[in-house]
């Protein structure tokens, strides 16, 4: 059978629900305009819709929008500049030049939607931060895709290892991040974490290519998966599963995604396993016709007076890397189906998912499973950890020298920004 073909990023990008995505809020310009942009690990360039007018009726095509021409700092980038011709090449798609001499993008994500726009220089101010001559995308269409539905968001903020990326441009040593399982806050960290409100970190080793192979995306964050565990037993998957192929085989990180993605011979192994143990406690939901978010096909039935006592007698899923485990326990691995009832019975579902149903031949590490840990990406050691948060921080840690910039819309996870 011929692979699906895992297309390099941005095009294997997934919102799958946008408020599930995590959002900041920015100031950008001289003056400064407020601005929402979704946190995204996954891509390199940052953007922000720009107000643009259609060229047959003149009229402005209304959204959330940055002005650039209301902005004094904001400063096109010629197509000749070292800017537009070596710091782009990690791009999926090539720059190029628009009839101005501009340096021109083009983005294009899985579902076919598109976006483009020209390279500038523009002022950000993340929390108390104000940071002077960000490479940005300017884009002057809008995507279809989820990330325009969420109609409080204007742009996009980059944080893989691309060139262009914040982390690349702000030359950030680390950064962190914590997802709340219980409300929708959330707090990102640029810079040393130094939090006091975590356990232990786990650390395993940022991959990197060895060959050029045609479907590993050289600025994700990747990682090497050694096997699943149920409870305590190894599931059977052989190597050459787990291991980059010329095909398939890469494990990211991501945020962009909500739940986590295996390739379908660890996927088998791990829901029979899952099912075998937990077949005298749990109901599976028996209805081919029902698979969650077109994804996820392994769903169960729960008493709604009895979630709570199940969902903690579940055996736990780990995921085996070089150096370190990482533990899904409760409701981390079981996800409540918002509003669906099927007698009295509430429906839940597994939050691990088939890669082959999404149609990426890749492992994909998603965000729900990372709730409540403290998330820690090290660009000097070049590894990934992550803590279990222990404590709810105090509201002290909230201030002081660090700035809480705005808690986002309800419906969003919103995050705090810090430098500290
Ligand atoms: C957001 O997600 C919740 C469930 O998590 C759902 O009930 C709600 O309808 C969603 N909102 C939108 C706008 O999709
Ligand atoms: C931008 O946000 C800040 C802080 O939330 C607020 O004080 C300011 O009035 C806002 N500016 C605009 C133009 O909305
Ligand atoms: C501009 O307006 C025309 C006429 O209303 C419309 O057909 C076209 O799709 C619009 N273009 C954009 C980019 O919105
Ligand atoms: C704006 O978008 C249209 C099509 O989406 C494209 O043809 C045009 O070159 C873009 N203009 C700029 C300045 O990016
Ligand atoms: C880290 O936190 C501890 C206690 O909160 C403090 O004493 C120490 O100075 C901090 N270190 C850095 C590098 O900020
Ligand atoms: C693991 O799977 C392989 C191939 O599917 C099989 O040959 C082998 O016997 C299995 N090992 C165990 C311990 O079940
Ligand atoms: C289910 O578990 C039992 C005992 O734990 C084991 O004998 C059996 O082989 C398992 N079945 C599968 C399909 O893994
Ligand atoms: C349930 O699991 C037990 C062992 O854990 C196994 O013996 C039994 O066959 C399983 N039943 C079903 C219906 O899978
Ligand atoms: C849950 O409700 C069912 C009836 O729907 C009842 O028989 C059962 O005792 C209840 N269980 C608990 C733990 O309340
Ligand atoms: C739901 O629970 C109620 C009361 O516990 C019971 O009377 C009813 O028969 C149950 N319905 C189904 C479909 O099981
Ligand atoms: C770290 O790994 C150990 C065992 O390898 C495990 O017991 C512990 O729960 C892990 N911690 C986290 C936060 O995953």
């Amino acid at each position: 059978m011929i692979p699906s073909r895992f297309l390099p990023r941005p095009p294997n990008k997934l919102f799958f629900h946008h408020n599930v995505s995590l959002t900041v809020s920015v100031a950008v310009g001289t003056p400064l305009q407020n601005v929402t942009m979704v946190i995204d690990i996954g891509s390199e360039l940052s953007w922000l819709h720009c107000t643009t007018r259609n060229t047959t009726t003149n009229m402005v095509i209304p959204d959330p929008l940055f002005n650039p021409t209301l902005s004094s700092s904001f400063t096109p980038i010629p197509c000749s500049s070292p800017t537009c011709t070596t710091r782009t090449r990690d791009f999926p798609i090539p720059a190029s030049c628009d009839s101005n001499n501009h340096c021109h993008a083009t983005l294009s994500y899985v579902d076919a939607s598109s976006s483009e726009g020209d390279l500038a220089f523009e002022n950000f101010r993340f929390g108390s931060g104000y940071i002077r001559g960000i490479v940005f995308g300017c884009m002057n269409s809008s995507f279809s895709s989820n990330v325009k539905g969420d109609s409080n968001t204007t742009g996009l903020l980059g944080m893989n290892l691309g060139s262009l990326s914040l982390v690349s441009q702000l030359k950030l040593p680390k950064f962190s991040y914590c997802i709340s399982g219980y409300d929708f806050s959330s707090v990102l960290v640029l810079g040393e974490s130094n939090i006091s409100w975590v356990g232990p970190f786990n650390y395993t080793s940022l991959v990197q290519e060895q060959d050029r192979l045609p479907y590993f995306d050289r600025v994700a964050y990747t990682v090497q998966l050694k096997g699943i565990k149920v409870g305590n037993n190894l599931l059977n998957i052989s190597d050459t599963v787990l291991v980059q192929t010329m095909w398939s085989g890469q494990t990211m990180f991501d945020l962009g995604t909500q739940f986590t993605f295996l390739l379908d011979p660890a996927y088998s192994a791990l829901r029979e396993e899952f099912i075998n143990q937990t077949n005298s406690t749990l109901r599976v939901l028996d209805d081919p016709n029902f698979v969650f978010q077109m994804a996820i096909d392994l769903c169960y039935l729960i008493p709604t007076n009895q979630s709570l006592k199940l969902l903690q007698n579940l055996p736990s899923v780990s995921l085996v890397f070089d150096g370190a485990e990482f533990i899904v326990r409760d409701e981390q691995l079981l996800y409540k189906v918002s509003g669906l009832r099927r007698g009295n019975d509430s429906v839940y579902c597994f939050t691990f998912g088939n890669s082959d149903l999404l149609g990426v031949e890749a492992f994909i590490i998603g965000h729900h499973q990372k709730q409540n840990m403290l998330v820690e990406f090290d660009l000097v050691e070049y590894k990934v950890g992550w803590a279990k948060k222990e404590t709810q921080p105090h509201r002290s840690w909230f201030s002081g020298t660090t700035a809480v910039v705005e808690v986002g819309e309800a419906e969003s996870t919103a995050a705090y920004f810090f430098f500290l």
